[in-house]
């Protein structure tokens, strides 16, 4: 089966061709960072325009990097929440737009279930139960997977989520937009972490909480003590800028993958599955790797970022589940994906 995908929730034009749920027969991102980066963060209106522009082109170009036309598909997969109204709206209709046209099924896929089928494109599949961590601009959510589209949520973020964490401390260091990867890298100029950041551990929970560390990076940088040795801003000082970058990078991955590792042994996982954008960060896909019991997947960094690829896998299985969407498919900004047993 051959499904187009594609994915248009956040700041990422993607289309991508798929064939039965597993093999990326082509994979197109037009990433906007350039254009939201001079306002340092994601400008909604903006970005649903821009994707107006690109997605017709982007699709061309997955389907011609694909080697396909129309008549190959077999059906269309398409982001319809959670993320941005106007930027959804985008991918949905013009999804609805080929399906009508092309006389293709149709299916609206969560995007954070997407996130999590990544992990199917990169070999052999995961063995249930699998703990799912998807860690991503919006969302720091570890589920339980019990089999295709069976999610028991066990936590959740209750303040910011581990990706707005690195953007909003990136803008506190002024490293630039957006602050995952610029956090990354100023943190590999820093061998140690000299800063002693707090952890949010809320025991007893599986839930996360991280604006208490970003408030403790505020601090830290604008309080009176905030200066180095020599008198001036730490912001200011390269070094002191990585030495703090490195000390959070390390606050968040060492919660992230201790709640992680502990809610796949008390769950009695056999796989650990994980994905969203902050999944491409080094240090936490080593340390998970490093600590974790049981076996762990983690896509490839460009499947861990925003990408239609695996908006067709996930769609796929649900496809091949007996569902389809109606052409009264909308968009659901705040859609979620599993409650709380
Ligand atoms: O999944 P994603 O591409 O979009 C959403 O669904 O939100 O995730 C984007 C988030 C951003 O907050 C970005 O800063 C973060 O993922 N991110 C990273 C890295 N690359 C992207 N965070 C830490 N380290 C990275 N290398
Ligand atoms: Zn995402």
């Amino acid at each position: 089966m051959l499904i187009l995908g594609i994915e248009t929730s956040c700041d990422e034009t993607a289309a991508a061709v798929v064939r039965d749920g597993l093999e990326i027969r082509s994979n197109v991102i037009a990433s906007q960072v350039d254009i939201h980066s001079r306002y340092g963060g994601i400008v909604p209106e903006v970005a649903s325009r821009q994707h107006l522009l690109t997605i017709a082109p982007i699709i061309t170009e997955a389907m011609s990097r694909a080697s396909a036309v129309w008549r190959d598909l077999d059906a269309i997969a398409v982001t319809c929440g959670p993320g941005l109204a106007g930027s959804l709206l985008v991918g949905v209709n013009t999804a609805k737009a080929i399906a009508l046209c092309r006389d293709l099924p149709i299916i609206g896929v969560n995007h954070l279930e997407g996130h999590i089928y990544a992990n199917w494109l990169e070999g052999a599949p995961p063995d249930f139960p699998a703990l799912c961590l998807i860690v991503s601009g919006g969302h720091s959510d570890l589920l339980l997977m019990r089999g295709h589209g069976d999610y028991e949520l066990l936590g959740r973020t209750r303040d910011d989520a581990a990706g707005e964490a690195f953007d909003k401390v990136a803008r506190i260091l002024e490293l630039g937009y957006p602050g995952g990867p610029a956090i990354e890298k100023a943190a590999l100029r820093c061998s140690s972490t000299p800063h002693l950041l707090p952890r949010a551990w809320l025991k007893g929970s599986d839930d996360f909480s991280f604006s208490g560390l970003k408030t403790a990076v505020l601090r830290l940088v604008t309080e009176p003590g905030g200066m180095n040795n020599r008198g001036s801003s730490l912001i200011d000082d390269k070094s002191e800028k990585a030495a703090i970058a490195a000390s959070f990078q390390k606050a968040v991955v060492d919660v992230l993958v201790t709640k992680t590792v502990s809610a796949a042994t008390r769950m009695e996982a056999r796989h650990i599955l994980l994905c969203g954008g902050v999944a491409a960060n080094s240090a936490l896909r080593d340390e998970l790797v490093r600590r974790s019991p049981i076996p762990t997947m983690i896509p490839r960094p460009v499947l861990c970022t925003d990408n239609a690829a695996m908006i067709a896998s996930c769609g796929y299985f649900h496809l091949t589940a007996g569902e389809r969407s109606g052409w009264n498919l909308d968009v659901t900004p705040n859609l979620r994906l599993a409650h709380s047993a």
